[in-house]
């Protein structure tokens, strides 16, 4: 895979530790799609040795190229180092990567569940879908309201629905506590989010007795991003499977029943 370099356009913590980056990258926004990821190096030199993997946030035009942005939280030594970036610091990076999501076109209806950072992945989808003319409520779910996604930021088309873990902000509770009185509508169901929200949605949709196809977009730690080193690798139904190649999107029940 080919290393490019990215140009940092702009930089901002959006809400609590929580950061958006704009860049440009041409070649890696080529064939970048919702649910891609791209394997960015957080450091100078060697330290950390391994790229960190990154989902497509979002898309704009500007300047005559295709620009892409991150968001991510800090979290450790990486994200630390990447938030300390300024406008046109370069970034060594790879990508796109794996398989992402996939809306079928007979789809109208589409139901989106976010759990903690897992929203930075749907944003994509949400204002492609919106763009093609879609329906699209988003269900988002996180610890506290101080870490809620701005709703404001979505297209005003997107019906939004929020959960708080504390309560601090509209329901009470899990954001998979949402899902039922949507499920039925849905005619696709995208997420993204932590392995907990996952096995919690499995449980939701096997009670509503739903056969609607979820595509999960898993977050494993990852080593090379290609399937070379299986660092990423993960139980399904179907046998061992590398997210950062056979993935990160699987069909929910393929992975957690
Ligand atoms: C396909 C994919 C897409 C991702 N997209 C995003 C994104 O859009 N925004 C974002 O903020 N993060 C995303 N992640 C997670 C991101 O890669 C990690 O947060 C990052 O690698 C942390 O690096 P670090 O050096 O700051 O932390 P480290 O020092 O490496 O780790 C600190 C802590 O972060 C957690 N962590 C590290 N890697 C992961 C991981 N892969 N998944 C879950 N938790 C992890 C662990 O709890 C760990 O103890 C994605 C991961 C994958 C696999
Ligand atoms: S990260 Fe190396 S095989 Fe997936």
């Amino acid at each position: 895979m080919k290393l490019e370099r990215a140009v940092v356009l702009s930089q901002e913590e959006l809400y609590e530790d929580t950061y958006l980056m704009w860049l440009s990258c041409p070649p890696v926004a080529k064939g970048a799609s919702p649910g891609r990821f791209l394997m960015l190096h957080c450091g100078d030199a060697y330290d950390p040795l391994l790229p960190r993997p990154m989902s497509f946030h979002r898309f704009r035009e500007a300047a005559g190229e295709r620009q892409f942005a991150i968001l991510y939280d800090v979290r450790g030594r990486g994200t630390s180092w990447l938030s300390t970036r300024k406008p046109g610091d370069e970034l060594t990076n790879f990508g796109p990567l794996g398989r992402g999501y996939a809306v079928s076109q007979e789809a109208q209806n589409l139901l989106l569940v976010g759990g903690g950072l897992g929203i930075a992945a749907l944003i994509a989808l949400a204002d492609q879908a919106i763009g093609a003319g879609k329906s699209v409520t988003l269900l988002q779910g996180a610890r506290t309201a101080r870490k809620l996604y701005p709703p404001d930021l979505l297209p005003p088309e997107v019906e939004a629905l929020s959960a708080t873990d504390d309560g601090s902000a509209a329901h009470n509770g899990y954001v998979t506590d949402l899902i039922p009185q949507h499920l039925s509508w849905a005619d696709q169901v995208f997420a993204c989010g932590p392995t907990p929200m996952f096995s919690g949605m499995a449980k939701v949709v096997r009670e509503a007795r739903s056969r609607k196809p979820v595509q999960a977009l898993l977050e494993e730690r990852m080593g090379c991003g290609t399937g070379v080193c299986y660092g990423c690798a993960v139980f399904t139904r179907r046998g061992v499977r590398l997210v950062c190649k056979d993935g990160p999107r699987f069909e929910l029940r393929r992975v957690f029943s």
